[in-house]
């Protein structure tokens, strides 16, 4: 038995020994993806699935809510929880390398990948992030963070051009204070509980590509101790696959070599090929992997109704409550009919889109109506469709549509080829897609035509698109933006969304200019550039909708918008329809509840003229039976924003960049804070700050003693519930390092009995009032007084501490 599967031997024997045991030969097919080497000596190959939010790819499994709504839970535990259920999912399925969790912070509201993620707040991501971790690899797999580092949008994260040059990523230039107080501390902490590797990201950072800068590899090795591998994201992060190696990118790609030759790894510098092959071994060995490999033959269906029952759990202590005027919810027998409005069947949305997309499989989604219905009681559920939701429409049809001088039915369309040479030809309709084969022999780039409204009233307009387009009516932009594919692999697709008033009889000029060239073109994955222009016409589903609202006790109107990774979001608005939906309905009837299901902030124009706004993220697949035990009264909603809601877009960072405007570089330096902590949202306030959420009774926090135990600051807390049902309380400690703007530090989740009064510590590590050093390179406390608050939201601090630090520990605390 070789020493490596010795589990009495220490883990660098072991690794030691298995990297000696393989000869060069089988070191560079190591380096090159091709892991047999491995395998012959009883040790796992990595075997990749992205599972951030639920396993991608393997139909039946369980679909969870996604990464943000359980940063909405503020609960590690059932982050370890839900962690430790994606692993045992992807063992029974024999995969051994798990891709997530995403730490990616949310800088810019507008990023398609939000929902994948943990929000905005280093710190909860870290502390949400690493409880993933640990549960995960509870399993004896491997983590693979996603994605180092500072990746925070899809526009231009892996550049732009149809061929296999693709142009230069996104350049994020940030200092290297920023780097570390922000954008690394999420990764940090999850290291520190252990995740055994990492997942370089597409973009460049200071002018270098992350997996390709051998100083930013180096940070978790040096910094933090780090012996595991990194791998790069899938396509485009490896641009120069020497560098790459060179910078210590330990192996090339997803399986295969990539660009990676054994040339390469032969003119390596000495003992470069030895460092990737003892970070894989490690790995391998150090969690759990090769004592306890996954069996096989695996399993088929791989969700439990265990892991089923801890996401409809996850999905009620996720839903934040934003807003309850005069407890519009939870219903009571008061309520004998309810109007459920809005896409609340299958057309729900369920899951975030793209790689971190979950398929349950047929018939094991719990819509919301059924959801609803089956918690309803004796009461009358009615349902109208009201909206159609975020969704592709039917395309404009040929028959609406005339050439722009009116000489005639169809489309003008400009085309240019290779050569650059132009021509125009005249088609029925916007509805087009480049043969991915050839994609750069002919591709059009303007659409002009007139479009004749058959009906008055508000018309929708949807853009599928892989590409950049734009979309003028009347000289005026409807819709602008980009995506990388139509529908990027997996889960809803993301459709551009305009809503207009048109006028039977009155023709409107339409003009749609079309740019393929930040789509992907990858056939197998279905990926490449694609537009079709689609619309709704004026069909009475509002009225419908006002009606049934009318005779009802109560509504229930679904929103909803769709993400997905190669997209970010055109605006904060709610796609399409919606806004109006809401507002008309919410005319018909007093007690309207607005369900949002949306990756994060949306502006709410209708705020005053509803009574409760519940935010559901992407709930999975237990949506249904969480919103009905929600609205009901059987459970309450448990969670607390991750993110800020901001007044206005352009109070937070990453405006610089889209849908119009592609910026080349990035200066996250400039933000001054991101989240709660941007200075428009400091100025301005927030529309609904991080950490908000209501329960179904109030609750109250008094800090009644403060200590320093073993370097931390101990603070006592009495929670009374002054309702008459039990309720959770999320205290929530907010630092003042220096006079800047305060950050969370510390999170308690604290059950509180109907009428009751309890107690509780929260402990503050004395790391909360650090600053990053550069010199000493790392973060050091901070001497002098500061201020410590536990509130409930950002924007609602309450009493607090100072802290008085000297000579790098807490030397006196001062209540009040
Ligand atoms: C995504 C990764 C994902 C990979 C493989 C990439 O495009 O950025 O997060 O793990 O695809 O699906």
């Amino acid at each position: 038995m070789g020493a490596w599967l010795d589990s009495s031997l220490d883990l660098e024997q072991r690794a030691a020994a298995l990297v000696s045991a393989l000869d060069a030969t089988e070191r560079t097919a190591v380096l090159l993806g091709d892991f047999t080497a491995l395998t012959s000596r009883g040790v796992p190959a990595p075997h990749y699935i992205d599972s951030g939010t639920g396993l991608r790819g393997e139909v039946g499994a369980t679909a969870f809510p996604a990464g943000v709504a359980l940063a909405a839970t503020f609960d590690p535990d059932l982050a370890e929880a839900y962690g430790r259920a994606v692993g045992e999912e992807a063992r029974a399925a024999g995969y051994t390398v798990v891709l997530g969790p995403t730490l990616d912070l949310a800088r810019d509201p507008r990023a398609g990948r939000i929902p994948e993620a943990l929000g905005e707040d280093p710190y909860l991501s870290g502390l949400l992030g690493a409880a993933h971790v640990r549960g995960l690899q509870s399993t004896h797999l491997v983590a693979q963070l996603k994605h180092f580092v500072a990746y925070n949008g899809e526009d231009g994260r892996t550049g732009h051009g149809l061929g296999p040059a693709r142009g230069d990523a996104v350049d994020v230039r940030v200092s290297d204070a920023i780097l570390h107080e922000v954008y690394l501390r999420p990764f940090q902490a999850a290291v520190e509980a252990g995740a055994w590797s990492m997942m370089g990201s597409y973009n460049r950072v200071n002018g270098r590509y992350a997996c390709e800068s051998a100083d930013l590899l180096a940070i978790p090795r040096e910094l933090w101790g780090w012996g595991g591998f990194y791998c790069p994201d899938f396509l485009f992060a490896v641009r120069d696959d020497a560098a790459a190696l060179a910078a210590g990118l330990d192996l090339p790609a997803l399986g295969g070599a990539a660009g990676r030759t054994a040339a390469m790894v032969a003119a390596a510098p000495e003992g470069l090929a030895e460092a990737p092959i003892t970070n894989v071994a490690r790995a391998l060995i150090g969690s759990g992997l090769v004592d306890d490999p996954p069996a096989s033959p695996q399993q088929a269906v791989v969700s439990t109704p265990a892991h089923r029952a801890l996401a409809e759990r996850t999905a009620i202590a996720a839903s934040v409550l934003l807003k309850n005027d005069a407890g519009a919810l939870p219903f009571g027998p008061e309520v004998g009919s309810v109007a459920v409005i809005g896409p609340s069947g299958d057309d729900a949305l369920f899951v975030v889109g793209g790689s971190a997309a979950v398929d349950p499989g047929a018939g094991r989604l719990v819509t919301p109506l059924a959801g609803l219905r089956a918690a309803a009681g004796g009461r009358r559920i009615e349902a109208a469709q009201g909206s159609l939701g975020d969704i592709g429409l039917p395309t404009v049809p040929a028959g609406v549509l005339g050439l722009p001088d009116g000489s005639g039915p169809g489309v003008l369309v400009e085309f240019t080829d290779e050569a650059d040479t132009a021509w125009t030809e005249v088609l029925p309709r916007v509805d087009h897609a480049i043969d991915p084969s050839a994609p750069l022999a002919r591709w059009p780039r303007r659409w002009t035509a007139r479009l004749a409204p058959r009906v008055t009233g508000r018309h929708r307009f949807s853009l599928d698109l892989g590409g950049r387009a734009a979309l003028q009516v009347d000289g005026r932009t409807l819709m602008v933006g980009f995506r990388e594919a139509a529908q990027f692999m997996h889960g809803p697709p993301c459709p551009l969304q305009a809503s207009l008033d048109l006028v039977a009889g009155t023709p409107v000029d339409l003009d749609l200019t079309w740019e393929p060239g930040p789509a992907l073109v990858v056939p197998p994955l279905g990926l490449g550039p694609v537009l079709r222009l689609g619309w709704q016409e004026p069909d009475g589903l509002w009225e419908e909708a006002v009606a049934l609202a009318g005779r009802s006790d109560a509504a229930v109107v679904l929103v909803n918008q769709a993400s997905s990774e190669g997209m970010d979001r055109d605006s904060l608005d709610l796609p399409g329809d919606q806004d109006e939906l809401v507002r008309r309905v919410a005319a018909a009837n007093p007690r309207t509840v607005v369900v949002l299901n949306t990756p994060g902030a949306v502006g709410m124009p209708w705020l005053d003229e509803v009574a409760a706004v519940l935010q559901v993220w992407y709930p999975g697949e237990r949506f249904g039976a969480a919103l009905g035990a929600i609205v009901f009264g059987r459970a309450e909603p448990g969670g607390r924003l991750p993110l800020t809601f901001p007044r206005d877009r352009a109070h937070l960072p990453g405006g610089d960049h889209g849908p119009g405007t592609v910026a080349e570089a990035l200066d996250y330096d400039r933000d001054g804070g991101i989240g709660y902590r941007a200075p428009g949202v400091r100025e301005h306030g927030a529309l609904f700050g991080f950490g908000h959420g209501l329960g179904y009774a109030t609750t109250g926090c008094r800090v009644t003693a403060a200590r320093v135990a073993g370097g931390a600051v101990e603070l006592d807390l009495e929670v009374a519930n002054a309702g008459d049902r039990d309720s959770v309380h999320v205290a929530q400690a907010f630092a003042t390092t220096s006079g800047e703007a305060p950050e969370l530090v510390a999170v308690r989740r604290i059950g509180v009995p109907a009428g009751a009064t309890v107690g509780a510590t929260l402990v503050v590590a004395a790391s909360a009032f650090s600053r990053w050093d550069g010199a000493a390179r790392r973060r050091l406390p901070v001497a002098g007084t500061h201020r410590l608050v536990v509130g409930t939201a950002a924007d609602a601090p309450g009493e607090g501490v100072a802290v008085t630090i000297a000579d790098g520990r807490v030397v006196s605390l001062r209540h009040g």
